[in-house]
């Protein structure tokens, strides 16, 4: 087979973690005979610091045929964030209709979580998070700028379709995985749009009779997710909560430089897009220093959404074994002083 990746380095560590990742796709690929051609778009805020604009105006146009985006990180010091972001990475997941984004949280073999008495293995959930909607919609506006009575509206919007469609794809999950779903929310104070939410998990359900459903309120979920992380196995939440979750859900499984994504396009009519979970770490950019790992594993992500679960088994392989292995290097967000170059050297032995 061949395929076409649009590939988005973007900024700060984005552009470190993507090149030093490219040759280890590429060796993988070969290696089960497989024809991809990443296709570099060089978008992002250093672009919009000299043209106005993070991409082009058909940018999106011209990435909509690829069979999937790989994206690096957005967010420069120099630009504010809400102008980065909603001018690339929020389109491409809105646009594109990448209504599910699946987010994985395993403690590996060899890597120390900050929690007490854990160790690999002891911690693996998927967080499902509704990727296109809930509280992240368009909705909104500013009034009477500047003035005493200036007023901020940002309004969440859910909808039957797309609350369906995450349930769905999470308790699709469920039944594959071990059959435990956590539907996340906060019904007891948002009573409209939560209260909906549980109620179309009420209906969704019947169709998943053999998965057991367990709902925890958000803040009682993030004090979970760090007490007894040991026995979530599929969380289902909306935009923002997804979002939060999965940085704690990254951090208890040993670090942000560990943790891969997948933003999916249900239907196959646009491409899915795979990122890390993390962002564009000002604070170690040009250090050479960011952990890969969270690429190569979103790299492994997207090729079992290819359907090339092969090539996707030998990227997640190599990072078990790499990260096992007591000799090997580590990263400095692991505890060792490894570059990122490094890192992929050693992932590459073992492909
Ligand atoms: P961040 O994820 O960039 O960094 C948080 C912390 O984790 C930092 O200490 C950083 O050094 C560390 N870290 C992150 N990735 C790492 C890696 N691969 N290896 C080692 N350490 C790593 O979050 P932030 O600092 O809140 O955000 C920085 C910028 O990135 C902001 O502009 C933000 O809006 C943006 N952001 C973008 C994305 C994205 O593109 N998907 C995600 C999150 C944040
Ligand atoms: C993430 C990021 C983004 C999000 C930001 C950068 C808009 O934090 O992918 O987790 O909130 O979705
Ligand atoms: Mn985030």
């Amino acid at each position: 087979m061949s395929y076409e990746i649009a590939t988005i380095p973007g900024d700060g560590i984005g552009p470190e973690v993507v090149e030093a990742t490219l040759p280890l796709f590429e060796r993988v690929a070969e290696a089960q005979n497989i024809d991809v051609e990443f296709t570099r778009y060089g978008w992002g805020s250093e672009r919009y610091l000299e043209e106005g604009a993070m991409m082009p105006d058909d940018g999106l146009e011209r990435i909509e045929d690829s069979d999937a985006i790989l994206l690096g990180a957005v967010g420069h010091p120099d630009v504010p964030d809400h102008v980065t972001l909603h001018g690339l990475l929020l389109p491409i997941r809105k646009q594109f209709n990448q209504q599910v984004c699946k987010r994985p949280s395993i403690l590996f073999e060899g890597v120390e979580s900050p929690l007490r008495g854990y160790e690999g293995g002891d911690v693996e959930f998927v967080v499902y998070r509704e990727n296109t909607e809930g509280e992240y919609a368009d909705v909104g506006g500013r009034e009477h700028v500047g003035f005493d009575h200036e007023v901020a509206v940002q309004s969440a919007v859910f909808t039957r379709q797309g609350t369906e469609a995450i349930l769905r794809a999470a308790f699709e999950a469920a039944q594959e995985r071990e059959g435990h779903l956590t539907s996340i929310t906060k019904s007891n104070a948002q009573a409209y749009s939560m209260v909906f939410w549980d109620d179309v998990v009420e209906e969704v359900r019947e169709d998943y009779p053999d998965v057991e459903v367990e709902s925890l309120l958000v803040d009682a979920a993030s004090m979970d997710l760090i007490r007894r992380p040991e026995e979530f196995d599929v969380i289902v939440a909306s935009n923002l909560f997804g979002d939060v979750l999965t940085d704690i859900g990254a951090i208890v499984t040993g670090s942000m430089g560990l943790a891969p994504s997948g933003n999916i396009n249900r239907s196959g009519t646009y491409p899915s897009m795979f990122e890390p979970v993390h962002g564009s770490a000002p604070d170690i950019t040009g250090q050479g220093v960011a952990n890969p790992t969270a690429t190569v594993l979103s790299g492994a992500m997207l090729f079992e959404e290819l359907g090339e679960n092969q090539a996707s088994e030998a990227l997640w392989n190599a990072v078990r074994d790499v990260l096992a292995d007591e000799s090997a290097p580590t990263p400095p967000d692991l505890g060792g002083s490894a570059s990122t170059e490094e890192m992929v050297e050693a992932f590459e032995e073992r492909v």
